[in-house]
């Protein structure tokens, strides 16, 4: 068992007589030589955070580029599987040599994205993630995705110890590290471009967060995917990325940007549809996602609570459904919020006339006060479609949204927390990219 492998590894120094000084050890965390067999293979494995804190203060990525595609390291409160290895993908029955189980069962975070030609990530001067102990972290889960098999087969049958070194001391540090993730619902009408906006007032009243890196994550429709903080009716870019580009942490536009109360931090996902048919955010391949993970330090030990942004997305909330629109201030968004980064051109929204499926293309030009007929049918036919997949506690939360006043905006602290677990059942159990 792998299990107090890591609480070895720190016992190990004082056993083999290092300086005491030495405070630092680098701990290998890497596949124990899988065997994926099939292309586009998504394996996870696990270990113990142990009992004690732990604080990790860099990775750096130990991967065959020709084999790995991309590394996660998730902080999961419960594993996916008790399994050394599992297959973790969507298409998770793939490889039949391991179990299928998702990443985390429960209390899902992602510490660290590498992939392809990414530089390392390296956090800033005395910042750590901690886990371990009694931090919500109790295993780490590292995921790698294989895309290219043909080594790990006849006539080779090589396997893969791809993974990360992580840069591990037991001492606290002064500054934790934690992630926010902003996340939307909705629908991409067909051969249309769209906008999914989330917008949420910083939710603490003591603290201050200093973003450093942000990673985006989309699947096939995202074209850029950006974030900001808006202080004072004025936007400032924390990052925008074009999320077809590796989808790992890269550094925020603004160094030294905070965040605290009173700030507004807002994002959007513009998505390009060339299909004929609606794309609804959802987890699989054939549906969309419109994610933005802001990785962020505090001074001190208190990470943000919540740590998720929500909305429903389109056809139902924009960022003019935001409920302190003075607040929010549209005429200070930055004009490049939705300019591919490297491009000049604005992917301006475009909504289809009528889909094939005869769901009809709303924009939010469609959603004035005036026009509250066309959005209470796009919203029954959102809630009829999605009755379909969904299990009766959730068609039972989603009719609340629907019929409450307010629609359920971000700010609604009842509806949030229920959403959350909506989400968390529904969406971070799924850890493809
Ligand atoms: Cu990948
Ligand atoms: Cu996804």
């Amino acid at each position: 068992m792998l299990v107090y492998f890591m609480a070895m590894v720190l016992m190990g120094v004082s056993v083999f007589g290092a300086p005491k000084e030495r405070t630092t050890f680098s701990f290998q965390f890497l596949m124990p030589d899988v065997q994926p067999k099939k292309p586009d293979t998504y394996l996870c494995h696990g270990i113990d955070a142990g009992e004690e804190d732990v604080f990790i203060t860099a990775f750096s990525p130990r991967a065959n580029k020709d084999v790995a595609h991309h590394i996660l390291l998730y902080g999961c409160e419960e594993p996916g599987s008790t399994s050394s290895v599992w297959n973790c993908g969507e298409m998770a029955k793939s490889d039949s040599k391991y179990d299928s189980a998702n990443v985390c069962a429960r209390g899902s975070q992602i510490l660290y994205a590498w992939a392809m030609d990414a530089p390392n990530l390296h956090l800033p001067k005395d910042v750590a993630f901690k886990v371990g102990g009694n931090t919500g972290v109790k295993t780490l889960v590292l995921q790698v995705h294989y895309k290219n098999v043909s080594s790990f087969v006849e006539p080779e049958n090589a396997t893969d110890a791809s993974g990360l070194i992580l840069t591990t001391t037991e001492q606290p540090q002064k500054r934790r590290a934690g992630v926010y993730l902003m996340v939307t619902g909705g629908e991409i009408p067909g051969k249309s471009i769209e906008y999914l906006e989330a917008a949420c007032a910083f939710p603490d009243a003591e603290l201050e967060i200093h973003p450093f890196a942000y990673r985006t994550h989309a699947h096939k429709l995202g074209r850029v995917i950006s974030g900001y903080r808006v202080r004072d009716q004025h936007w400032e870019e924390i990052g925008r990325q074009d999320p077809r580009k590796p989808q790992m942490f890269y550094n925020v536009t603004s160094p030294n940007l905070t965040v605290r109360q009173g700030d507004i931090l807002a994002s959007r996902c513009t998505m390009e549809n060339n299909y004929d048919h609606n794309v609804r955010i959802g987890p699989t391949q054939n549906d969309e996602m419109c994610n933005l993970y802001i990785m962020y330090y505090v001074d001190g030990d208190r990470l943000l609570e919540p740590n998720t942004c929500y909305t429903q997305g389109a056809p139902r909330w924009y960022w003019e459904d935001f409920p302190d629109q003075q607040a929010i201030n549209l005429a200070g968004v930055p004009a490049t919020v939705s300019v591919v980064p490297g491009d000049k051109m604005v992917m301006e929204k475009t909504i289809s006339e009528k889909s094939d499926d005869g769901f009809p293309g709303l924009g939010s030009h469609d959603l004035g006060q005036n026009d509250k007929t066309g959005y209470d049918a796009a919203v029954d036919d959102l809630l009829d479609e999605a009755v379909s997949n969904m299990e009766p506690d959730e068609v039972e939360q989603l009719v609340a949204e629907a019929l409450s006043p307010q629609r359920g905006h971000p700010g609604t602290t009842g509806g949030r927390q229920t959403r959350l677990g909506w989400l968390t059942s529904h969406m971070y159990g799924h850890n493809r990219y």
